[in-house]
């Protein structure tokens, strides 16, 4: 008797990790058109592989020139800013969930740690800055919990560094997934985005406070320090 076949298994969606490390691979070959982000309201927006591939972005160097001691560049990806600051000669460490932005930026001069931001990290309490550059307040889709964890990390005396959204944008909390140029995207991840204002709103409860922000070349930032009048999540 012939049994009948078995059903094939449902098709998965790839782990994000592995469609964005796709990415920088194609990009390092030089194929650098295509590749998206999908938000759960169905917008397209490039994802700018090549642009953290290249050198310094405008408005990089004002970032860079913020970190005087020891900064810890939370997302590296491929080691942009990780290799300017040590070519500063700031000791600087990235950390990257993807393995291949890892060696990437290893392999531009930078000291990374493949590891998830949330996992323990060397230096916890000690970092003098905290960077969170390029929308990585959006990493986990929570900027309330990331920017408790940056809290966690920092120095007393020390500062975390954001780039924001435009003003007036205010905090959206969403999913995208990573789609290449043709061929299955990713699975949805829970991503967010936050202007200034919703990351001072968001920032007491982190023990945090405002400490100023700037803007240049179309990019907005803003630093954050210890409130010492505040305990995380507590009374004051
Ligand atoms: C918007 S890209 C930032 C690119 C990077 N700043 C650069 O200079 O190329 C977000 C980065 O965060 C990383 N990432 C996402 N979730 C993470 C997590 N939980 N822990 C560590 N890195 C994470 C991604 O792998 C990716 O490299």
């Amino acid at each position: 008797m012939i049994s009948p076949a078995p059903a094939p298994a449902p098709a998965r969606d790839l782990p994000p990790v592995l469609v964005y490390e796709a990415g920088l691979r194609a990009v390092e070959r030089g194929e650098h058109s295509g590749w998206r982000v999908r938000h759960d309201d169905g917008r397209v927006s490039p994802l700018p592989l090549s642009s953290w591939l290249a050198g310094a972005r405008p408005g990089d160097h004002g970032l860079v020139d913020r970190c005087t001691r020891p900064t810890l560049d939370l997302g590296c990806g491929p080691g942009r800013l990780t290799a300017l600051l040590a070519a500063r000669g700031i000791p600087a460490l990235g950390v990257d969930i993807a393995a291949y932005a890892v060696t990437l930026a290893r392999r531009r001069g930078g000291i990374a740690l493949h590891r998830d931001l949330f996992a323990p990290l060397p230096g916890e309490g000690r970092w003098r800055h905290v960077l969170l550059a390029d929308g990585n307040l959006g990493i986990g889709g929570d900027p309330a919990a990331l920017l408790r964890r940056c809290a966690s990390l920092l120095h007393p005396r020390g500062r975390v560094l954001c780039e924001t959204d435009r003003p007036g944008t205010g905090l959206r909390r969403t999913r995208i997934r990573l789609e290449p140029p043709s061929g299955p995207g990713s699975a949805w991840l829970p991503w967010a985005y936050a202007d200034s204002e919703a990351v001072a709103a968001l920032a007491p409860a982190a023990g945090l406070a405002p400490a100023g922000h700037w803007s240049e070349h179309g990019r907005w930032f803003t630093v954050l320090a210890p409130d010492r009048t505040r305990r995380p999540g507590g009374r004051h």
